[in-house]
C-alpha cells in the first residue's frame, strides 16, 4: 500500500485526499535550521515503500524546495518508488524560450524533479499541454472538468457560450463547448508584459447569454477581469470564470470586487490564503484519489 504525505503547501488537500482513500496521512519529521533551511527525514519509516507527496509549487520557491528535499529524503531512506501529486506547478508559464535569454522554468522543475527521484507525477491544468513531454518519468496530466463540470451543470444556465479569453485557453476551452454543445468563443488577447494585459477583443456573439470563462489560473485577474468587462459590455447577462489554480496575487482581489463577474470558480489545488467574495472554491481530492488508486 502507498504511503500518503501532504506538505506544508498542501496540508488541507492533503486530508481530504487520504479521507477519500481511507488510508492515514503520515508526517513529514521536518527540522528547521536558524536560518530558515528545511531538513526533512524520514528515519526508515518508508524503507521499501511505495511514497506519496501532496505539494503544490505555489510562491515562495520554498514549497518546491521542501518537495524536492522531501524526495530526496524518501529516497535516501529506502522508499521504493515516489508519486508526487502537485495539483499546481509553479513556473509553468516559462515554458519556451519566448525571448532570447529567458529561461525555461517549466522544463527545469521537470529536470529538478527528476534529480531530486520522483517516479511519478499526479498534476492538474498544467499551463500547456506540451510541458508534460518535459518529464521523463510518467505524468498523469489531470483536469479539473470532472468537478467543474456539475457545477455548472447544477447553475441550470439556459444560454451557456464558452469563452476562451487567450490562445492558451483554446483547447480546454474547447473541450467544455463540445461536452455542453454550446458555441465556443474567442478572445484575442495582446499582452504588454508579464502580468500586463494591454487588450481583449471578443471574437464573437456573446448578447444575451450566460458567458463561462476557463482559464488555467487567474493570479492578478488581470486577464479574466478584462474579459468579463467586454463581455458585459458586449450583452452578456451572466459572466462566470472557471479557473483551476488560484494564484491571486497582486492586485487580484480590487480587481475580483469590481469587476462584474458574477462568481469566480477555483479549484483547492492552491488554499486560498485571503477571503474573496464571489469565489466558490470546488475540491480536486476526489479525482486526485481516484488517479492514485490507478496507479497504487
Ligand atoms: C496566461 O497565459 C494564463 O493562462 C492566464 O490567463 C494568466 O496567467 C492569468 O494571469 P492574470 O490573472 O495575472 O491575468
Amino acid at each position: 500500500m502507498m504511503q500518503l504525505y501532504a506538505g506544508t503547501a498542501s496540508q488541507a488537500l492533503g486530508k481530504k485526499i487520504a479521507e477519500q482513500l481511507g488510508q492515514p496521512l503520515g508526517i513529514i519529521p521536518m527540522h528547521r535550521f536558524s536560518d530558515g533551511e528545511l531538513y526533512p527525514q524520514f528515519k526508515g519509516s518508508v524503507k521499501g515503500a511505495h511514497v506519496c507527496l501532496i505539494q503544490s509549487t505555489y510562491p515562495p520557491a520554498d514549497h518546491l524546495m521542501e518537495l524536492l528535499l522531501t524526495i530526496d529524503a524518501a529516497k535516501q531512506a529506502g522508499a521504493s518508488a515516489v508519486t508526487v501529486v502537485a495539483p499546481y506547478l509553479g513556473y509553468m508559464r516559462q515554458d519556451r524560450a519566448h525571448h532570447t535569454g529567458g529561461s525555461i522554468g517549466a522544463q527545469l522543475q521537470a529536470n529538478l524533479l527528476a534529480a531530486a527521484g520522483a517516479g511519478r507525477l499526479i498534476t492538474c491544468d498544467l499551463h500547456a499541454q506540451h510541458i508534460v513531454d518535459f518529464f521523463d518519468f510518467p505524468v498523469a496530466h489531470l483536469t479539473s472538468a470532472p468537478v467543474f463540470i456539475p457545477y455548472i451543470q447544477s447553475l441550470q444556465l439556459s444560454r451557456l457560450t464558452f469563452v476562451a479569453p487567450d490562445s492558451g485557453s483554446v483547447a480546454r476551452t474547447k473541450q467544455y463547448a463540445q461536452y455542453f454543445g454550446v458555441p465556443l468563443v474567442l478572445c484575442k488577447k495582446r499582452k504588454a508584459g508579464p502580468n500586463q494585459v494591454a487588450d481583449i477583443q471578443v471574437q464573437g456573439e456573446v448578447g444575451g447569454t450566460d458567458a463561462i470563462i476557463i482559464d488555467d489560473m487567474v493570479d492578478t485577474g488581470g486577464t479574466i477581469c478584462l474579459a468579463a468587462q467586454h463581455l458585459k459590455a458586449q450583452g452578456a447577462r451572466t459572466v462566470l470564470a472557471f479557473c483551476t489554480h488560484a494564484v491571486l496575487s497582486g492586485y487580484a482581489h480590487s480587481r475580483l470586487a469590481s469587476a462584474g463577474l458574477d462568481e469566480l470558480v477555483v479549484t483547492d489545488a492552491i488554499p486560498l490564503r485571503q477571503d474573496f467574495p464571489q469565489v466558490k472554491v470546488c475540491s480536486v481530492a476526489p479525482f486526485i484519489a481516484r488517479a492514485l488508486q490507478q496507479c497504487s
